[in-house]
């Protein structure tokens, strides 16, 4: 009986290394090992020449055996129509589920609707890196290295030499306009924004802004203050106040920010306004003579305007979100609401 134990042991082996990727394979094993003349079959033929005292012994061996061969089948017969057979029961060349269409982020649609207020009165759009060095973010925004006003903008800096940080505005891609040096200059710079600035609610360690400049000879803060009117007019609606009020950047002289009505609660007094019935929306002024020196433009010849103003403000105005940081979770309960907005 020695040897058919061995058998069966050296069958075992067999099974247990065979590789069977398809239903051919599959097909094979069964034939060999299952089959009506198949290993198994035979060597339960075997059973007749055992002596009596043995049978039992060999009949448990036998039908271990078989359940071993059998449950291996069944494993390689789930794996093999999971994989991508032809002969699988699911039908690969059917048409997949419609794919959903998805949405365009709240975030992009107020920018969207931001930028092209200002494409339609002759500003293009310009882009730049994320990554700056020092001089593009500070220095040639007359904010010398030490100069208390950098405090205003909490930064990352990523390295010392050479100074790399993150940008903290989108003025670093104004300077790089201005040293390229095509003029006029009449462009807006949308862009991601990072500060070290605690996260809560209504602040976040990145955020989006748009600016703007305008740089020709003979520009007034007229000129700003029209821009920027018309800006709210078409962006809030005409029923919306402004006002300006004079304020400081390294950047500009004068500088002022301008505040909207609140149109959340009518100016009557909400949690967005902080109750004073006023929204604060937007930086500005006029291009100090120090910052077109450093990028290499007269100031004698050429002066301008610039501004600079958030947008997650003013999504969640519109949109009624109450906290800054959905706004960057991946929510798509909440990314689902926008679809079909334009
Ligand atoms: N760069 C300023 C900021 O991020 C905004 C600004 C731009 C103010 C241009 C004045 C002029 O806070």
């Amino acid at each position: 009986m020695q040897h058919i134990l061995d058998k069966i042991e050296a069958l075992k082996n067999e099974i247990r290394e065979a590789a069977i990727q398809n239903q051919e394979d599959l097909e094979k094993y069964r034939i060999r090992f299952l089959g009506t003349k198949g290993l198994v079959k035979e060597l339960m033929g075997e059973m007749k020449n055992v002596s009596s005292e043995l049978k039992k012994d060999f009949g448990l061996k036998m039908n271990e055996f078989k359940v071993f061969a059998e449950t291996k089948y069944n494993e390689f017969k789930d794996s093999t129509t999971e994989s991508n057979d032809q002969t699988s029961s699911v039908d690969f060349s059917l048409p997949s589920y419609p794919a959903e269409l998805g949405a365009r982020h709240p975030i992009q649609l107020t920018m969207n609707k931001m930028i092209s207020i200002f494409e339609k009165i002759g500003f293009s759009v310009a882009e730049g890196p994320e990554i700056e060095d020092d001089w593009h973010n500070f220095n040639a925004l007359n904010l010398p290295e030490n100069h208390p006003a950098r405090d205003m903008q909490d930064t990352f800096y990523i390295s010392k030499e050479p100074d790399w940080l993150l940008r903290t505005h989108t003025s670093s891609v104004q300077v790089r306009a201005m040293k390229e040096g095509k003029l006029p200059i009449r462009q807006i710079f949308p862009g991601r924004v990072y500060r070290n600035e605690t996260i809560s609610a209504r602040a976040h360690c990145f955020f989006h802004q748009i600016e703007g400049l305008y740089i020709d000879e003979h520009v007034s803060f007229a000129d700003l203050k029209q821009t920027l009117y018309h800006f709210v007019k078409e962006m809030f609606g005409g029923d919306v106040q402004v006002r300006f009020r004079p304020s400081y950047f390294p950047f500009t002289e004068p500088s002022a920010e301008m505040d909207v009505s609140c149109f959340i609660c009518d100016s009557k007094g909400c949690n967005v306004c902080k109750n004073i019935g006023w929204v604060e929306i937007l930086g500005c002024g006029m291009v100090h003579p120090n910052v077109l020196t450093n990028c290499g433009i007269d100031p004698e010849k050429y002066n301008g305007f610039a501004f600079g103003m958030g947008v997650e403000r003013t999504t969640m105005m519109q949109y009624g979100i109450k906290d800054i940081r959905i706004l960057s979770e991946n929510d798509v309960r909440f990314l689902a609401q926008f679809k079909g907005v334009i």
